[in-house]
């Protein structure tokens, strides 16, 4: 067998992982996974070159060869910010209020695809396995075919599949899920995802698609669509929770909330992690149980993302007024009750803080997977447990559902599931900590690569 492709918009060496809450799932996903395979990460190095630059710059750390190209400012306005993140990102998560379309954004968006396509068709030997990833890249596959690779391309979407009244909403929508029928595998992070691309490939489309293997034919191609829930690197993330930077990161959250419960949220600063509604729950607690107040902390960790895009500019200052509105209102001069801090840290340091913190809240308004789920799980102490609250919408809770499942659209909800972990006797924390473990444990990050490669590596490819 040939060497592993993997293709995707953000490439993220090992070294550069220091903001890992700013990352997001992906990135760490893929180190994992090259470190398993022998292969090449290509993607955008995240700089801006002054004019169109084809050099690829390659390097190799820990066993995993990157080769990156540069964008220019355009392309970056167009595609990056434009197409993928203001047209496809909102879209994708049921914003349709937020959804922006220019029809310069998408040419943007096609002319990328079509430059990394250049760029990588040379790295492509006649056996390797071509994996590509996420929104910006849907029409890459397609590319390559027209360069005459014959190769096994797979794909995988780390977002929500939108239902079809909305897909339909975006203009030209027909031809970019074309361009997805020319991989042989579609892989999304939940099954809801999945039916909401079959249905769309036989409404819309007029595909003959199979239900229950997934395959959807269309002239004369058949593309497998299936679910595969990414996990978390379980046994790299325990051994960060062992090192000292770990340990002291949890003693320093400990030592200063003193007789208070930490409670925690950890998310890149995005509208799709519905930051303002927690605080909103938040806010209704304290009206709520006013005597509870000197009870909790919230810890919000919120490392600033895609800050040229306006909607992004927007939440920002929505956060800002939101969480200063409640200190204001709830402070007292030896207690602050929200600590709303916006940069990231370290995998190990949010293994220390996910520890000390024995609330932890992860409340999306859509969400593909969310892996901080998972990881605040990872690291509690078994016989200590913390409690996770969850919400509905996340692709998480399907694995999680032992987990307190919240509404993150009702701020009454989410103030009694606040309640109801402040006072969850051990046994129960207990019980629904072991409900949980086990899927954050086995299903983790080196299966799903598994379960993906193995798919790819065996099914017919339409070439
Ligand atoms: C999500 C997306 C990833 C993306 C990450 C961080 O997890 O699925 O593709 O890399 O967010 O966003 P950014 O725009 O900084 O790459």
């Amino acid at each position: 067998m040939g060497k592993l492709i993997v293709v995707s918009n953000r490439v993220a060496v090992p070294k550069a992982r220091g903001a890992a809450g700013a990352q997001g799932g992906l990135a760490g996903a893929l180190n994992s996974a090259l470190r398993d395979y022998k292969g090449i990460w290509f993607g955008w190095s995240g700089a801006e070159s002054d004019d169109e630059n084809d050099e690829i710059s390659t390097q190799s750390h820990e066993g995993v060869t990157t080769a990156t190209i540069d964008l220019s400012h355009r392309d970056i306005d167009e595609y990056y910010n434009g197409y993928a993140n203001a047209t496809l990102w909102p879209l994708f998560h049921f914003r349709l209020d937020l959804t922006e379309y220019e029809r310069e954004t998408g040419k943007g968006y096609e002319r990328v695809n079509e430059r990394f396509a250049d760029s990588v068709t040379p790295l492509i030997e006649e056996d390797d396995l071509v994996w590509v990833h996420d929104y910006h890249l849907i029409p890459l596959g397609e590319r390559l075919r027209s360069r005459g690779l014959k190769n096994r391309i797979g794909f995988f979407l780390h977002i929500p599949w939108p239902p079809t009244r909305l897909f339909v909403s975006l203009p030209y929508h027909e031809r970019l899920v074309r361009t997805m029928l020319h991989y042989d595998l579609v892989g999304f992070q939940t099954v809801e995802w999945r039916e909401s691309f079959l249905h769309y490939c036989s409404e819309e489309l007029g595909a003959e698609v199979n239900e229950e293997t997934g395959s959807v034919t269309l002239d004369g191609r058949t593309t497998i669509a299936k679910a595969y829930p990414i996990g978390i690197d379980w046994d790299h993330f325990q051994a960060e929770g062992e090192t000292g930077e770990a340990r002291q990161a949890g003693q320093r959250l400990l030592s200063s909330t003193r007789r208070r419960t930490a409670m925690i949220g950890v998310d890149r600063l995005d509208y799709s992690k519905g930051l303002p509604e927690r605080l909103d729950g938040i806010g209704r607690f304290f009206d709520q149980f006013p005597e509870r107040v000197r009870d909790l902390v919230f810890i919000q960790i919120a490392p600033p993302s895609r800050e040229d895009v306006e909607s992004y500019k927007q939440i920002r200052a929505e956060l800002e007024q939101k969480a200063g509105q409640i200190n204001g209102a709830r402070s007292e001069v030896d207690m602050v009750p929200i600590r709303y801090v916006n940069r990231g840290y370290s995998h190990a340091e949010l293994f220390g803080f996910f520890r000390a913190a024995k609330i932890g809240l992860v409340t999306p308004l859509r969400d593909g997977m969310n892996l901080v789920a998972k990881e605040y799980v990872a690291a509690q102490d078994p016989l200590d447990p913390g409690v996770l609250i969850l919400s509905q919408f996340a692709g998480a809770a399907l694995q999680m559902p032992e987990s307190l499942i919240v509404n993150p659209h009702s701020p009454d909800d989410m103030a009694y599931a606040i309640r109801t972990a402040l006072d969850m006797p051990l046994a129960e924390r207990q019980r629904r900590y072991e409900a949980t473990i086990d899927t954050v444990r086995d299903d983790n990050v080196q299966h799903w690569t598994k379960d993906f490669m193995a798919d790819l590596t065996s099914i017919g490819t339409s070439g």
